[in-house]
């Protein structure tokens, strides 16, 4: 590679031998975007009630991505606040592992468009599929890398754009998801501490209860898929219930043991955040009362693989965990899947707070091709909640500026979108 090539290679130490390396989580950070989509607004698109989504789920609101922001978008702000937390610089990360089911495209990864949009010149950058477990696979896959002395600081991403993939007139689905990001560095230390115990599990049995029918090689998009609407996320729901409540807890307890643990030995359990009555069952099944459980879906609704870094960032920056405290995260997905890691937690938690502080979404810079004409992306239910004031006090909404952009491209986009 020339010198002047602005891209290096990454930085690969060669596998270590001898001394044991550990994964600290070193930093973490969050980003939920500022719209917020309410039980009574859905009341207005679908036959479904506060009352019901209320006592089936758990949810209350969830968020909705401005017609600027993307995965990539919303994923360099959570991943810029966690590298904040770490006292780290972007250069620092080797490896970048962006878990999600809505990427901004097929190709390039996200990951991609995530280590330019945070200023990184040298990491390997990829994404990782596995739904909803995708943060906890990608979390296990860091801790791998370091491990194995092949990285030093990992940043793994949970990051979605879900309400570009419902449809708005499906009450099955249309109720339980929302968008947003999280995201952790994963640091090497020789002292004990971070994953004590990983556990991840893929049945495919249950490949076609979630799922995206249209859009891939088995089903190419044409109108025809379009017209029947198979570009949207389809859900078995009690299938999936059936098979959250009976592997999320059996899942944990596996990473648990492998950790040397028992699960009354576990201060917060940080479940993904799909269900409150999955959770209240996950509960139940290891004997432990709902106040070691995090739960924050009655403000977001199901992040996907970002509702597990979310909730971690969340629960971190409320105090609910300590240097020393023993953490599960856990999570259930499409494929099936699931995983869980067992963490000892050895960050100071008030860094947290300097991250989030620190990094507004006007400090992330997604770059754009300005060559190109899209149609336009946005439903037209989607389009008037997008188009609604945002309360004020949510987050700051990114900048609607794209670096070195023409200024007939920004018009141009402002004006694609229908509000
Ligand atoms: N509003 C009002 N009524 C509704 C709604 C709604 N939004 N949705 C369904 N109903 C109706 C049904 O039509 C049904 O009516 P019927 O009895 O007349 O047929 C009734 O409510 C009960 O429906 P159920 O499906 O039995 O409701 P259930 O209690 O199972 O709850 C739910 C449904 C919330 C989807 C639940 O099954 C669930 O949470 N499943 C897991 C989903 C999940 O976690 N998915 C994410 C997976 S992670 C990933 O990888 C993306």
């Amino acid at each position: 590679m020339s010198e002047t090539s602005p891209i290096r290679s990454p930085a690969t130490p060669r596998p270590t031998s001898g001394a044991p390396r550990y994964a600290h989580v070193i930093g973490w950070g969050s980003y939920a975007p500022a719209q917020v989509l309410t039980n009574a607004d859905l009341e207005r698109m679908v036959d479904t009630s506060d009352e019901w989504i209320v006592s089936r789920t758990g949810i209350r609101e969830r968020r909705v991505a401005a017609a600027h922001e993307t995965t990539a978008s919303m994923a360099a702000v959570a991943s810029l606040r966690a590298i904040r937390t770490a006292g780290i610089e972007p250069d620092d990360i080797d490896v970048i592992l962006l878990a999600t089911l809505t990427p901004d495209y097929w190709m390039p990864s996200t990951a991609a468009l995530v280590k330019e949009a945070i200023g990184n010149t040298r990491a390997a950058a990829m994404d990782v599929a596995a739904a909803c477990s995708g943060f906890v696979y990608g979390y296990a896959t860091g801790q791998a890398y370091i491990a194995s002395g092949m990285a030093r600081n990992v940043l793994v991403i949970g990051a979605e754009t879900l309400t570009r993939f419902l449809d708005y007139s499906d009450r099955n689905t249309c109720i339980l998801f929302g968008d947003g990001a999280g995201a952790v560095v994963l640091g090497a230390a020789d002292t004990p501490g971070g994953g004590l115990g990983i556990e991840m599990t893929t049945e495919p049995e249950g490949a076609y209860m979630i799922w995206l029918p249209a859009g891939g090689a088995k089903r190419p998009p044409s109108a025809e898929t379009i017209a029947r609407g198979e570009h949207f996320v389809r859900m078995e729901g009690k299938e999936t219930y059936r098979f959250a409540t009976r592997t999320l807890a059996s899942t944990a307890l596996a990473a648990i043991d492998r950790a040397g643990l028992k699960s009354s030995d576990i201060d917060l359990f940080i479940p993904h955040q799909a269900n409150i009555r999955i959770i209240e069952a996950v509960a139940k099944g290891l004997s432990l009362p709902m106040d070691r459980m995090f739960v924050n879906l009655d403000k977001y609704g199901n992040t996907s693989a970002a509702s597990v870094p979310i909730a971690l960032a969340e629960a971190v920056n409320q105090g609910r965990v300590k240097v020393g405290d023993r953490i599960v995260i856990v999570a259930f997905g499409a494929g099936f899947t699931s995983g869980a890691v067992a963490i000892e937690w050895t960050a100071d938690p008030e860094r947290g707070r300097t991250g989030d502080a620190a990094v507004t979404p006007a400090d992330a810079h997604v770059r754009l091709t300005v060559d190109w004409d899209s149609v336009d992306p946005i439903p037209d239910a989607l389009a008037a909640v997008m188009g609604r004031p945002i309360a004020p006090g949510v987050d700051v909404p990114l900048d609607d500026v794209v670096p070195g952009e023409p200024e007939h491209a920004r018009r141009d986009r402002k004006t694609e979108i229908r509000v």
